[in-house]
C-alpha cells in the first residue's frame, strides 16, 4: 500500500509539511539539570528525524520550573537555551526538511511534589496552591518568554498546550468558577489564551514561525471541557466550537485534536485494547473541527490503537477531510522510523498497547517503549523488582 495522501506535502502555517505523519509530543522524562535537553533525550528525535515525519512535536517543556508534571520534566528557560539549540542542531542535521514544534506548558494541578501544585480554582484540586490573580498574569508572561526562547532556540514554531487538564485546560473549562478576569464568562476564561497569543504575536521577530495548539475537546469530567456548565458531565461540544473559532482569531495556524485527561480519564486520551473504539470519538472530533476550520490545519490524534490499519485509517481520514495530518502518540515511541519504513514496505515494530511506557512515566523514571527497546524493558524490570 503506498498511501499517497499520507506521504504527500501540506501546509502547516507558513511552512510546508513534506508528509502528513505527525510524532506526537511524548514526555520522556529524561532531562537533567534544570530541565535541559540530555544526550538521551536529543537521542531520542535524532531517531524521529530518522524515521521522517513531516512534523515532530518536542514534548511538554514547562515555562517555569515551578510547574513540572514529571521529575526529569523539560523546562524552558535562558540558562538552558544552548541546549535546546543543540537538540533542534541535532534533529535537522538528520532531517532539515522536518518541522520542529516545542510543546510549551503549565502542568497547573497536574504538577508532581517535587514541583509546586497550583489551581485555578480549589474543587478537586487537594492541597494545591490556589492562584492569585498576579500570579495567573505572571504564568501568562512565562508562556510568552518560553514561546520567544522557543523562537530563539530554532524551533520551527510552538504547540500550546490547552489540553489534557493542565492548566491550560483547567482555565478554559466550566468548572473554572474564579470570580476574577480569568474565570466564569467563557470570555473570561479564554483570555488567558487571547492575551497571552497577543503578546506572542506582537512580540516574535519577522519570519516564518507556527503557532498552533492542542486541546481536550472533552475532557471526560465535570464540569470540564466539552461541557455546558460546571456540575454538567455530559459532552456538549457548542463552547469547545467557540473556543476553535477563537483559536483561529487569536492567530493559531493549526488546532491539534486531542481529548480527556491522562491522570483521570486515560482511555478517553489513549484508547487501550478494551477501550479501542474510543478512537472513533477521535475521528468525530477532528471532523468537527476540520468543519470548523476549513483554512487552518487539523491534527487528529490517538491513532496508534489501530496498528497495522493505523495509516490505512490516517490515509481514509485525510481523503474524507476529517483532518490535514495524522498525529500518532504511542506508535511514535514504539517504532520511530514508523514514515520511512512505510514508505519503503519495511516491518514496523507496532504498538501493542500495553501501557508499559505509561508505567514507566508515573513511577517517574525515564520512560519509552518497553516492548522493543531494552533499555526501557529493564526499567520496568526493576520498576517490578521494587514492587512499584
Ligand atoms: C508516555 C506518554 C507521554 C505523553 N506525553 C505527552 C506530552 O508531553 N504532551 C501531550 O500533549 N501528550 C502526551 N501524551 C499523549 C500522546 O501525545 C497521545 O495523545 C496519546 O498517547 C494518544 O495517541 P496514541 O493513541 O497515538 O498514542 C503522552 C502519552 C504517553 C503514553
Ligand atoms: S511500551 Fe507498550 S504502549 Fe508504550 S509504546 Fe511500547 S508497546 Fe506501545
Amino acid at each position: 500500500m503506498s498511501f499517497p495522501l499520507l506521504f504527500s506535502p501540506h501546509a502547516l502555517g507558513p511552512l510546508e509539511s513534506a508528509n502528513r505523519f505527525v510524532s506526537q509530543a511524548m514526555e520522556g522524562n529524561d532531562g537533567v539539570e534544570g530541565g535541559r535537553p540530555s544526550p538521551r533525550t536529543l537521542e531520542r528525535y535524532r531517531k524521529l528525524a530518522r524515521g521522517g515525519w513531516g512534523v515532530v512535536v518536542v514534548e511538554a517543556i514547562s515555562v517555569t520550573p515551578g510547574s513540572l508534571a514529571r521529575v526529569n520534566g523539560l523546562i524552558m528557560s535562558p540558562a538552558g537555551l544552548d541546549h535546546y539549540k543543540k537538540l533542534v542542531d541535532a534533529y535537522k542535521e538528520i532531517f532539515p526538511q522536518g518541522i520542529l514544534l516545542f510543546q510549551i506548558t503549565h502542568s497547573g494541578r497536574h504538577s508532581g511534589p517535587f514541583s509546586r501544585r497550583t489551581c485555578l480554582y480549589p474543587d478537586g484540586a487537594g492541597d494545591a496552591h490556589l492562584l492569585s490573580t498576579d500570579e495567573v498574569a505572571r504564568i501568562r508572561d512565562d508562556f510568552v518568554r518560553a514561546a520567544l526562547l522557543s523562537r530563539e532556540a530554532g524551533a520551527d514554531g510552538i504547540d500550546f498546550k490547552l489540553c489534557h487538564g493542565y492548566f491550560g485546560a483547567e482555565m478554559l473549562r466550566p468548572a473554572n468558577i474564579r470570580e476574577d478576569r480569568w474565570g466564569g464568562s467563557f470570555e473570561n476564561r479564554t483570555r488567558f489564551i487571547r492575551e497571552t497569543m497577543a503578546e506572542i504575536r506582537s512580540r516574535l521577530p519577522a519570519g516564518p514561525f507556527v503557532l498552533g495548539s492542542r486541546i481536550s475537546m472533552y475532557e471526560a469530567i465535570r464540569g470540564g471541557c466539552g461541557t455546558a456548565a460546571p456540575d454538567e458531565q455530559v459532552e456538549d461540544l457548542r463552547e469547545m466550537k467557540d473556543l476553535v473559532l477563537l483559536l483561529r482569531e487569536a492567530g493559531m495556524d493549526y488546532v491539534n485534536v486531542s481529548a480527556g485527561i491522562p491522570a483521570i480519564t486515560p482511555e478517553v486520551t489513549r484508547p487501550t485494547r478494551p477501550s479501542r473504539n474510543f478512537y472513533l470519538h477521535h475521528l468525530r472530533y477532528s471532523r468537527l473541527v476540520k468543519e470548523l476550520l476549513p483554512d487552518r490545519a487539523v491534527i487528529g490524534s490517538a491513532y496508534t490503537i489501530m496498528k497495522e490499519e493505523a495509516a490505512a485509517q490516517g490515509e481514509e481520514s485525510l481523503a474524507r477531510g476529517y483532518a490535514d495530518f495524522i498525529g500518532f502518540g504511542r506508535q511514535s515511541f514504539a517504532d520511530p522510523l514508523f514514515p520511512r519504513k512505510l514508505r519503503s514496505g519495511e516491518p514496523v515494530d507496532y504498538c501493542t498497547a500495553c501501557s508499559g511506557c505509561t508505567r514507566l512515566m508515573v513511577n517517574q523514571v525515564h520512560d519509552g517503549c518497553v516492548v522493543y527497546d531494552g533499555y526501557y524493558r529493564d526499567m520496568l524490570r526493576n520498576l517490578g523488582k521494587k514492587g512499584a
